[in-house]
């Protein structure tokens, strides 16, 4: 059964198949999509499944206490909702919705260099903390700015992205013509035409944009904009540069070995997100979970860390816990429920993974995210 109202979506699954019920395609299969063969983001999920929560009982648990604090800020859930590009063009509301839902349940937002609204806007929508994530632009000038814009707005942690030298090869992508903004060749308008509120939303609203860029890009794709003006040559001694530039609490998140993240504690990064892109750079890179007792093991209580990758459900939350994370994050489960239903879907997909957590934690019998070890945790295989 396709969930067709947002009452009907009790899990990220039904937000996704709504979501493909609603997107134009291209726009489906570039939330939807990793790269090559999609081996990565596969078990991104999968291999949650390679661990099993080993309940403990009795424990008298009954209001679990879900509040942690990463680089020093307090959160009222173990997790953030990870930085995506381009909103506006999964549903009008852009980055309102993800922004929203982070508020709705006290946590930090976000929000991406290539986002649909404006560093100036989300700063003023919400009253939660915001974060400001940051690709390696060529541009130092640029970079100036925007970490200028991003502090005096309100932002109080930066996110380095370092996986994304180049754009991986999302097969998908070209296929389906995709650009940002969109370009309407015949094979897009006949996808547009089996996506009627999508297509009225995109005709009727204001073009959809970089919003933090000041010259409008015209039509290119991913691959070609980001040739042109993100630096692959950037080393740790730029980031250390970048860290000066900033001065504040800063995440690095794309980190899959433990000298590379012994390496981020070095050079000053306050935490480490384990991160492949959502398997949408390079495949058969490994699962972030897989990679946490190996990383905490290296950098001791050093930096905080997060699991980002194929959260879906509270026990994935809790397992990456009790394995050696501080927190996790995610995109895809509210880019779903955006796509499938603006705001409203954002909060409602946010706010079942914030109960799925508590009512996973009494499950397990802790009461506090502190007592999650690895004693909770059965391998099987
Ligand atoms: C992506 C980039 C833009 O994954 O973060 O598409």
């Amino acid at each position: 059964m396709f969930p067709g109202r947002l009452s009907d979506c009790l899990n990220v699954d039904d937000y996704r198949r709504a979501a493909r019920r609603r997107a134009h395609k291209m726009v489906f299969d570039y939330i939807d999509g990793g790269s090559d063969d999609e081996i990565a983001q596969f078990e991104n999920h999968t291999a949650f499944n390679d661990y099993r929560l080993a309940h403990r009982v009795l424990s008298g648990v009954d209001t679990p206490d879900m509040t942690t604090t990463i680089m020093g800020q307090k959160l009222e859930v173990p997790f953030i909702l990870s930085p995506a590009a381009g909103n506006r063009l999964f549903h009008t509301d852009g980055e309102i919705g993800p922004a929203t839902a982070a508020e709705a349940v006290g946590t930090a937002y976000c929000l991406s260099t290539l986002s649909s609204r404006s560093i100036e806007d989300i700063g003023a929508l919400t009253t939660g903390p915001k974060w400001f994530q940051l690709y390696v632009w060529k541009d130092r000038v640029l970079v100036k700015e925007m970490l200028a814009r991003a502090k005096s707005a309100g932002y109080t942690a930066l996110i380095l992205t370092v996986d994304f030298p180049i754009t991986g090869n999302r097969e998908r992508d070209p296929r389906n013509g995709f650009t940002i903004p969109p370009k309407l060749g015949l094979k897009q308008i006949w996808h547009a035409m089996n996506a009627p509120l999508w297509s009225l939303d995109y005709l009727t609203k204001p073009s959809v944009k970089y919003a933090n860029l000041a010259d409008d890009t015209s039509a290119v794709t991913l691959n070609d904009f980001v040739a042109q003006q993100l630096s692959a040559d950037f080393s740790w001694d730029d980031a250390e540069w970048l860290l000066g530039e900033w001065n504040g609490p800063a995440l690095i998140k794309g980190i899959a070995r433990s000298d590379d993240a012994k390496r981020s504690v070095k050079t000053g990064f306050n935490a480490i997100s384990l991160s492949n892109h959502g398997g949408r750079q390079l495949d058969s890179s490994p699962a972030p979970i897989h990679c946490v007792q190996a990383v905490r093991q290296a950098i001791g209580s050093d930096a905080d860390l997060i699991v980002d990758g194929g959260i879906r459900r509270g026990t994935d939350v809790l397992k990456a816990l009790a394995l050696g994370a501080d927190a996790v994050s995610f995109a895809r489960p509210y880019l779903y429920g955006l796509a499938a239903f603006g705001t409203k879907g954002a909060v409602q997909a946010v706010r079942q993974l914030r109960d799925a957590v508590e009512r996973d934690m009494i499950l397990t019998g802790v009461g506090a995210l502190d007592e999650l070890d690895q004693s909770f945790i059965m391998t099987i295989k």
